[in-house]
Formats: C-alpha cells, sequence, structure tokens
C-alpha cells in the first residue's frame, strides 16, 4: 500500500492551522511541505518561520521539499524549524553535497528530487546515501499541473536499482497526482505519492486520501 503525503501548498494559506489539523485526522502518513524561492523556480512559497508555527499542531512528520538554490545555507534553519525528511534539488545551484551532509549532521531525513528533464543516472549515486528520492512528474512551481508520463517511468528505474541493491531507500512522487496516474505510480513501485489539488480539492478529503492509499 502506497503512503499519502497531502501537499500544503493547495492548503488554504489563510487557515493553515486549520487544514493541517484536518489533514492529520484523516489519516495522512506524512505532510508535503512546499519551499520555494523565486530563483530555483519563479514562484515564492514559505520558509522555516511557518514550518515552526504549524510543527506545533501535528504530530504527522514533515516531508519539506525544497525547490531552492544554495539549499546548504538553508537546510539547518529547516531543520530546526522541525522538518522529519528535507529533501533537496539535484539541479539546485550550490553544494548539493553539502546540502545533504548538512541534513544529515542535523539529524534530519535526507531526500534527493529530480525534475522531469533531468535523467535518473543524474541521482543514481545518492541512492544508497538517502532515504527518497523524489520523482517529479511535473515542473516545480505550482500546484494543479497536468501529471508528465514519462517523467513516472523513472521511478521503475529507480525501484529496479534499490531492490536489485537491496537498499531501504523511499521513491516519492510530487506532481498531478490523482487515483488515475497515482495508479499508475504504484504500478512502477512507488512507496509514497505526494499530492495537492487531488486531496484539498476533493469534496471529501478522507476519501480522497484513502482512495490513494487503496492503490
Ligand atoms: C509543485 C510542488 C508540488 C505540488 C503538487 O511544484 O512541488 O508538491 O504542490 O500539487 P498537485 O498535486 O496539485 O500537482
Ligand atoms: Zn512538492
Amino acid at each position: 500500500m502506497a503512503k499519502v503525503s497531502p501537499s500544503l501548498l493547495s492548503a488554504d494559506f489563510a487557515n493553515l492551522g486549520r487544514d493541517v489539523k484536518d489533514i492529520s485526522s484523516l489519516g495522512a502518513d506524512f505532510f508535503h511541505i512546499d519551499v520555494m524561492d523565486g530563483s530555483f523556480v519563479p514562484n515564492i512559497t514559505i520558509g522555516p518561520g511557518v514550518i515552526k508555527s504549524i510543527r506545533k499542531l501535528t504530530a504527522v512528520p514533515f516531508i519539506t521539499h525544497l525547490m531552492i538554490d544554495h539549499p546548504e545555507r538553508m537546510v539547518e534553519s529547516f531543520a530546526a524549524a522541525g522538518s522529519d525528511f528535507i529533501t533537496v534539488h539535484v539541479e539546485a545551484k550550490g553544494d548539493v553535497d553539502e546540502a545533504i551532509k548538512r541534513i544529515r549532521q542535523s539529524g534530519k531525513k535526507v531526500g534527493i528530487a529530480l525534475n522531469p528533464p533531468t535523467s535518473f543516472s543524474k541521482i543514481e549515486r545518492y541512492l544508497p546515501i538517502v532515504d527518497i528520492i523524489l520523482v517529479m512528474t511535473v515542473n516545480p512551481g505550482w500546484a494543479g499541473q497536468k501529471f508528465i508520463p514519462e517523467a513516472a517511468k523513472k521511478i521503475a528505474e529507480a525501484r529496479k536499482v534499490i531492490d536489485e541493491e537491496e537498499l531501504s531507500t523511499l521513491i516519492e512522487v510530487d506532481g498531478g497526482i490523482n487515483q488515475d496516474t497515482g495508479k499508475v505510480c504504484v504500478e512502477h513501485g512507488v512507496d509514497i505519492l505526494a499530492a495537492g489539488s487531488y486531496i484539498f480539492g476533493a469534496p471529501d478529503r478522507k476519501t480522497a486520501i484513502e482512495s490513494l492509499k487503496r492503490l
């Protein structure tokens, strides 16, 4: 069964605390928290201060998805704010290896993300040293975009290596996930489905979360 990580980017930011508590009570396995810097992606979202505030509201683990350049400068702040996993992009400007080292030194779990145009070979060397790989199935920047099926094929590539090498690395997918696209990802061997608009836009969020867990 896949685990489900609702993406707070689709929450109502005027009622963020309410949405965090609500989703926590509906069986979310993680929260997926999207951080954008206006440089790595052309949009800006939230920083460590917001994460610190919502950390008090839930025991559900936080997977912080850093869509930022120079992640090595910021990872300690996101660790201190209460992230459980911190994911950095392989394409980010700056020192990704140093960022990974600092996440580990902060005692947090590490993720490495790759964008749709980036080939799996660019992250393969990280598989033994990270806890999660994050396969993007949209170009990052906004919620509500259309799933890119070709990008999802990298889930199968990662699954093969992880199984062959008996690694415990988890595979998360992010972007355009709903019941149909989530099923494709589960068939490719995904462990965690991040989903924003599908869950927050659903008439019944509990049913939406359960429908993904059942895939
Ligand atoms: C996109 C973000 C995603 C986004 C997913 O840049 O990284 O996490 O919130 O939203 P949906 O599920 O609506 O594509
Ligand atoms: Zn994300």
